[in-house]
């Protein structure tokens, strides 16, 4: 699809064909985050960024990214921050907010808030994360880190076989990410949770369709043999009718140092959408691995900027211009 003026709603509207132009794009960012040029493309633009759940990642990088572009950005961090908690619809903000901003970024708890949102907004709007449904931002990020790893090793991303563990009920990273991995070839999933937080069958469904293969364990040993990547998640204790129930499920599967030996291949790399829960001491993914070479998860995050830059030049219609324009860096520079 012509990305240029879309909304960014769910992964579904990518074919392979865009995944790969977004990443040259991407692949074309690294001097600009990297403090090694600066790019003023979107000199005159402005990001809206609507967070209406907590976010750390997301936010701060779709705000960097947009900022590094030359644009300038308008934050609201918390729904009793804005008009909203005095009662406004999101179609009536949805049209205010696309009078000021060139682009919008929503982040909103209820499943298919944020495609609601965009129905009246008369500029693109970029899903951050919406509810227990979707969240086509990371799954970009998470698979051109995929696509990394697997090439430091001589490999693309077809034939990849991925376990994905822990809370695959609500977590709209996987969710996503499943998805768009289906448009590979040969994907093996190895689906890792208890069985109440198993991946809803529609996700499934689709896969299977696409001609991948998937098996579902609860059992560490069998559903991290032979896998090239694991990607943990954390019990999205927010979307659980009450506490004491996801408090049921917390550090129930855990990765660390001990696992990791005696059931990965010594080349598995570990990935994770973050935040990893570190209340009450290690979290789903033990402090123990820290500093393991294999572990991707800051790869990630760093991939987050240029990935989401990649998405603004695109949307915005500017990617074939990033280069012109063009200045030197005058600050001192990291590294
Ligand atoms: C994820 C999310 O918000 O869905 N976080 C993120 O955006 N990196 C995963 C999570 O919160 O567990």
């Amino acid at each position: 699809m012509n990305l240029a003026g879309a909304h960014i709603l769910s992964v579904d509207q990518f074919t392979r064909e865009d995944v790969e132009l977004l990443f040259q794009t991407a692949d074309a960012m690294l001097p600009f985050a990297q403090r090694k040029q600066i790019t003023r493309v979107l000199e005159g633009a402005i990001l809206s960024n609507m967070f209406f759940e907590p976010s750390t990642r997301t936010r701060v990088s779709f705000g960097s990214a947009f900022n590094l572009l030359g644009g300038a950005v308008r934050e609201t961090a918390d729904a009793t921050d804005s008009a909203i908690a005095k009662g406004e619809s999101l179609r009536d903000t949805a049209r205010v907010l696309s009078g000021y901003s060139d682009v919008i970024v929503m982040r909103h708890p209820d499943a298919g808030a944020v495609a609601h949102f965009a129905e009246t907004s008369r500029v693109p709007v970029i899903n951050g994360g919406d509810g227990d449904h979707e969240h086509p931002s990371q799954a970009l990020l998470d698979l051109y880190t995929i696509q990394s790893e697997r090439q430091a090793q001589g490999h693309s991303i077809d034939k990849l076989k991925i376990a994905m563990m822990g809370d695959l009920r609500y977590g709209r990273a996987v969710h996503s990410l499943c998805k768009i991995l289906s448009l590979f070839e040969q994907i093996e999933l190895q689906l890792i949770s208890p069985e109440a937080l198993r991946l809803p069958d529609d996700y499934k469904n689709q896969i299977k369709a696409s001609g991948h293969s998937i098996i579902e364990t609860e059992q560490l040993e069998e559903g991290l043999a032979g896998v090239d990547i694991v990607y943990v998640t954390r019990t999205q204790e927010e979307r659980f009718p009450n506490r004491e129930e996801a408090q049921r499920y917390r550090g129930l599967l855990q990765m660390n140092k001990d696992i990791y030996t005696k059931y990965c291949a010594p080349s598995t790399a570990i990935m994770h959408p973050l935040p990893r829960d570190s209340r009450g001491g290690d979290g789903e993914i033990s402090r123990d691995l820290d500093g393991h070479p294999n572990l991707a998860i800051f790869r990630q995050t760093d991939n987050g900027i240029i990935v989401r830059m990649a998405i603004f030049a695109h949307v915005l219609g500017v990617a074939d211009l990033v280069s012109q324009n063009t200045k030197p860096v005058r600050w001192l520079k990291r590294n």
